[in-house]
């Protein structure tokens, strides 16, 4: 029987992508001819194989690529039901709105918890074979405070980053007097769903929260112990990102429609700039530019905004491949913005990367580099994925 004390010795890696430039070449730690030691669910050695210490036992990845396993730190997973239609339409030229939502709202109100719990774990479990292995998800298809409170509930048994989102958009049963809903979500069902999050969500665009009522919300929640992370300038210019800044939030979460000062203010901040190209896929949209973002000294993460209306993927290498094709991007910037860059936007830094003491979280490919995620895009590269330092693919 394996007990949490043992070791295992993960040796032949052709090439190994540590996030630690103590460690290895560049940005990405990079390591050829590597192996990794996993004590528990820790990481507790990794470097060049010819140094590797010994172990209980040992895996041979017969010359392929080790990296992290992706942090998706956006995605909204607890919902009910699927808007294929809507895609339809879309495809057929008509424009992608924060309307949609409302039509999740009522499938996600109509589902039983048992509904939702496993639709959830139908899409983790999607996520997982794709390398990813840690996942942040958010409320915002209930709009009640039982039903957000509920969202959060399940969610919570499955991810510690757990996003209350209350404010995504104002529901019909609410239309005629928006102050009281946002007096709903900073009162009742703010309390109702602090205990179950870590995060406070706003989506601040027209047809959703302006700026002061985001401002107001987020407030709250911190006030309540919850940190800010915002759905920002996604499908206009606006006050999101200044926002963001203004709060500390860990994120400005879509980044899609930037001023010059928005961009500043970004790279002169601890905010990160997290890209969803799922969603500019999804909605035949303009492109975020990474490059710019890059260029000017910001934090960029990389994640999948994986929900059924605007982004229905839960494939993190899609993500990268989009990202290197459409957005600027290298694929070493855009593999660290798929795991370390995730990380920074959880404010986390046990994840995201492969070095001591760090999550045992990786993802063997069936490539020799990581460069392939780009190079091959769709094509399934991710053959295991241990987390915590068990083999969970
Ligand atoms: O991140 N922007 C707001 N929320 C989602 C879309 C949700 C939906 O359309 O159901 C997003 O794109
Ligand atoms: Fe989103």
């Amino acid at each position: 029987m394996t007990t949490a004390a043992d070791t295992l010795l993960i040796t032949n890696i052709g090439s190994l992508v540590t996030n630690d430039p103590t460690v290895g070449e560049g940005p990405l730690g990079l390591v050829r001819d590597a192996a990794v030691v996993i004590e528990g669910e820790r990481i507790a050695w990794a470097g060049p194989a010819t140094a590797a210490p010994a172990a209980d036992t040992a895996y041979d990845a017969d010359g392929r690529a080790v990296i992290p396993g992706f942090v998706d730190s956006h995605s909204h997973l607890v919902f009910a039901g699927d808007r294929t239609e809507e895609f339809n339409a879309r495809m057929s030229g008509r424009p992608y709105s924060a309307g949609g939502i409302r039509t999740t709202v009522a499938a996600t109100r109509a589902a039983t918890d048992a509904e939702l719990e496993a639709n959830l774990t139908r899409y983790l479990r999607e996520a997982l074979r794709q390398g990813t292995t840690t996942f942040e998800t958010k409320s915002g298809y209930g709009l009640t405070v039982e039903d957000e409170a509920r969202a959060l509930r399940i969610a919570s048994a499955h991810t510690d980053e757990v996003t209350y989102l209350g404010a995504h958009i104002v529901p019909p049963d609410y239309a005629d007097d928006p102050a009281a809903y946002v007096a709903l979500v900073t009162g009742d069902m703010l309390d109702a769903c602090a205990p179950h999050a870590r995060w406070i969500d706003v989506f601040c665009e027209k047809g959703a929260f302006d700026g002061d009522q985001a401002r107001t919300i987020l407030t709250a929640g911190k006030a309540k112990g919850l940190h800010p992370r915002i759905h920002a300038n996604q499908l206009s210019y606006g006050p999101g990102v200044q926002l963001a800044v203004e709060l500390d939030a860990a994120s400005a979460d879509h980044c899609t429609h930037l001023t010059d000062e928005d961009v500043d203010a970004l790279a002169n901040s601890s905010t990160v700039a997290t890209l969803l190209p799922g969603a500019e896929f999804s909605t035949r949209a303009e492109w975020p530019n990474a490059r710019r973002l890059l260029d000017a000294g910001a934090t960029v993460a990389l994640s999948t905004d994986c929900n059924p209306g605007s982004s229905f993927t839960s494939s993190v290498p899609f993500c990268i491949a989009l990202a290197v094709r459409d957005m600027g991007m290298t694929p070493d910037e855009a593999l660290w913005s798929a795991t370390a860059g995730g990380a920074a936007a959880l404010r986390r830094t046990d994840i995201g990367r492969i070095t001591r003491g760090a999550y045992a979280d990786l993802a063997l490919l069936d490539a020799p580099s990581h460069v392939h995620l780009a190079y091959r895009p769709g094509v399934p590269l991710v053959s295991a994925v241990w987390r915590r330092g068990l083999r969970e693919v």
